[in-house]
């Protein structure tokens, strides 16, 4: 069926095209039917239904969180939101790298504000799989007062949240990323799981970092309570190939990241004994074995889900182990 709509689809600019599925799925998504059957595994203290998790950023306000689980996913990660609702950057900042199966985005945390995810999230009433929520700073929080923006979000997010995210990797506002340094990273962390009601929290690091940093940012992080850790997100770097469209500013996903994320993960894995989630460029139950396979205990995806469609989520929540 995706094989079908994928050509009319990719016609669109990529973003109308986001919200042409988000308009139908919300109408329609009832019709799909229940959730495959449990595939359960327990981590940080969570009951997951699958291995294959919903990436942050597909659906950052919410909007659709009734209907992932239907698809296959296991668990789904919303946000990354902030404090305050903000519209990001202007577009275009999403383009397609069709050749390559991959994306370059430079959204920069458009969102509705973490009060507006909660109300929705407290409107839910079938809840089959654990909802994560990822938060970040306000794009105008200077990089110093960082960490009152997480704990703000954390603390009006963990009610309704399984587990929460401290998103310090995203490329797309100022500064963000040097919040993975020793002294921010250990305030952020610190002040979030303080105000996270004893939910889980995961740290969502940069597949850029140099092995020196990650190790680092890996040992404070633990140290100052974090639950576990998510590798990767986008990457600055442009692999060869990719094609003219790769000089576009932002976070490069999908198949071309795959390398470094499983390098990423390799990384963290030699530094943690925490639990492990792997994102990055899994297209396939190969790609997606191969997290496993450098250490990661879960999977998530964004870009193989526009590319894939659908039902690789169910592909991969029946074949993984
Ligand atoms: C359009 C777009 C928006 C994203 N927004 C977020 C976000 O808000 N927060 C976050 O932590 N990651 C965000 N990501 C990163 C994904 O969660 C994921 O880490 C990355 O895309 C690699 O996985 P993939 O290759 O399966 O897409 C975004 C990715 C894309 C493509």
């Amino acid at each position: 069926m995706y094989r079908l709509i994928r050509p009319l689809l990719f016609t669109l600019p990529p973003e109308t095209a986001h919200q042409a599925v988000f308009g139908m799925l919300g109408g329609f998504g009832a019709l799909l039917g229940a959730p495959p059957r449990e595939r359960p595994r327990t981590l940080a203290g969570l009951r997951f239904r699958g291995p294959v998790g919903l990436a942050a950023g597909l659906d950052k306000d919410g909007e659709l969180a009734a209907f992932w689980p239907r698809l296959g996913f296991g668990f789904i990660e919303l946000g990354t939101v902030t404090p305050a609702p903000q519209p990001g950057n202007p577009k275009p900042r999403l383009f397609r790298l069709s050749e390559s199966g991959a994306l370059i985005n430079r959204m920069g945390f458009n969102n509705g504000g973490v009060d507006a995810l909660v109300e929705r999230l407290q409107r839910l009433t079938d809840r089959p799989c654990p909802i994560g929520v990822n938060v970040g700073k306000q794009r105008t929080t200077s990089l110093e007062d960082a960490a009152a923006d997480y704990a703000t979000c954390a603390q009006r997010a963990a009610p309704v949240a399984d587990y929460l995210v401290v998103n310090v990797s995203s490329p797309n506002t100022p500064g963000l990323r040097q919040l993975q340094d020793a002294s921010s990273l250990r305030e952020i962390v610190g002040r979030t799981t303080d105000s996270s009601l004893g939910k889980p929290v995961f740290v969502k690091l940069s597949p850029d970092l140099e092995a020196e940093a990650l190790e680092e940012a890996v040992a404070v992080a633990e140290r100052a309570g974090a639950a576990g850790f998510i590798a990767a997100n986008t990457t600055l770097s442009r692999p060869e190939g990719l094609g003219p469209r790769s000089a576009e500013a932002g976070g490069l996903s999908g198949a071309p990241l795959h390398p470094r994320t499983c390098a990423t993960v390799a990384a963290v894995r030699r530094a943690t004994r925490l639990p492990l989630i792997g994102v990055g460029g899994v297209h396939s139950v190969e790609s997606a074995q191969a997290l496993l396979d450098a250490g990661a205990n879960l999977i998530q995806l964004y870009t193989g889900l526009i590319y894939q469609g659908p039902s690789l989520v169910r592909t991969l929540h029946e074949a993984l182990p």
